[in-house]
């Protein structure tokens, strides 16, 4: 990749995913304290994290989350006490750094929408941990760190297993697929890598204990760490926010002075985010959704997002831009 480098400014250890690198966190803070309550978001990766971590642990909690708003913190003493452990998601790369109080329980923030964003590279939390392959052209990796402390992992204890370590293989073919299918647009190289990331995601939620890491698979996601990332999305952000017309049913999810996830987009009207999602699907942009399966009480609640990262370019930006305006020309009066 031609990026700038970035400093890493603190200790870390490398997991094959961010839920492990999670179920980590807490089992180390399990080993030091009587934990109470552990406290998830609400709005948050149902599959990945909320259901997969009550296999590991039975004393979780949910509690509200605006995840479109930024204007205010998160009221942690509201739900939690100082025997609690809190997850903080920092949403789309744009929450603020927490205010920690005298009596504040521990807290672990996810970075794995915000990875390498200020709030990241220089958080206040307890712990944190990110899954890599959201941001890093990578088939796997989580990471976990603990802010200005040095962290140090017995990975002995972590046992070795095959069938993850074949997962890693499946993803890594996966990934080298869908290169193939965006140069050459063949169907069967499509379906293949489909196949591929269908059958790691179903591994990955039906595996629950830490792995250890491969050498070769951890210098692997090494190479990519100190990536600068995050200077195209803003570029690529910059050019879709001056250049996409303004209307009043759709929000563009944005915050001055941060670099957004994606090009994330809110609606009110569900049938409106889905027009717009098919239109884009018709024409070769495939958005994700972050995430299926949450419910939200706000009305501007259905969103879709954009990849902007660095696989491209301005020109495709231009092809993105061109699209959403032609369809916002043919839905605005309707
Ligand atoms: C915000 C967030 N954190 C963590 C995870 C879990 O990461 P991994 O799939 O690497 O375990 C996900 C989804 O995969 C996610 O969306």
């Amino acid at each position: 990749m031609n990026l700038d480098l970035i400093d890493l400014n603190f200790d870390y250890e490398i997991f094959y995913s961010g839920r492990q690198a999670f179920k980590y966190i807490l089992d180390e803070i399990h080993l030091k304290n009587d934990i109470e309550k552990i406290w998830m978001p609400e709005y948050y990766c149902q599959n990945a994290m909320n259901d997969w971590i009550k296999h590991n642990y039975n004393n979780i909690y949910f509690y509200k989350t605006k995840p479109f708003k930024f204007d205010k913190a998160i009221d942690i003493s509201a739900f939690a006490s100082k025997k609690d452990v809190v997850l903080l998601n920092n949403y789309w790369g744009l929450c603020s750094t927490i205010d920690k109080t005298k009596n504040a329980p521990i807290i672990i923030e996810d970075h794995s929408h915000g990875w390498l964003s200020d709030r990241c590279l220089n958080s206040q939390a307890g712990y944190c941990f990110a899954s890599l392959r959201k941001s890093l052209p990578i088939p796997l990796g989580g990471i976990c760190w603990k802010p200005k402390t040095k962290l140090t992992v017995d990975t002995e204890n972590f046992i070795e297993d095959n069938s993850f370590y074949n997962a890693w293989n499946i993803a890594y073919k996966a990934m080298c697929e869908k290169k193939l299918y965006k140069e050459y647009d063949k169907a069967s190289n499509k379906q293949n890598y489909l196949a591929g990331v269908n059958t790691v995601e179903l591994f990955l939620d039906q595996h629950h204990k830490i792995i250890k890491v491969k050498e070769s698979d951890k210098a692997y996601i090494k190479k990519y760490l100190n990536y600068n990332v995050l200077e195209i999305k803003k570029n690529n952000l910059k050019f879709l926010y001056d250049s996409l017309i303004n209307i009043n049913f759709i929000k563009i999810i944005r915050r001055k002075n941060y670099t957004a996830f994606g090009l994330i987009l809110l609606f009110k009207d569900e049938k409106q985010c889905n027009s717009l999602k098919t239109h884009l699907i018709q024409n070769e942009i495939y958005p994700s959704f972050l995430w299926p399966n949450n419910e939200l009480s706000s009305k501007w609640k259905f969103s879709i997002n954009i990849h902007v990262d660095f696989r491209y370019t301005i020109d495709d930006m231009i092809y993105i831009k061109n699209n959403i305006n032609n369809w916002i020309t043919a839905n605005k009066t309707k």
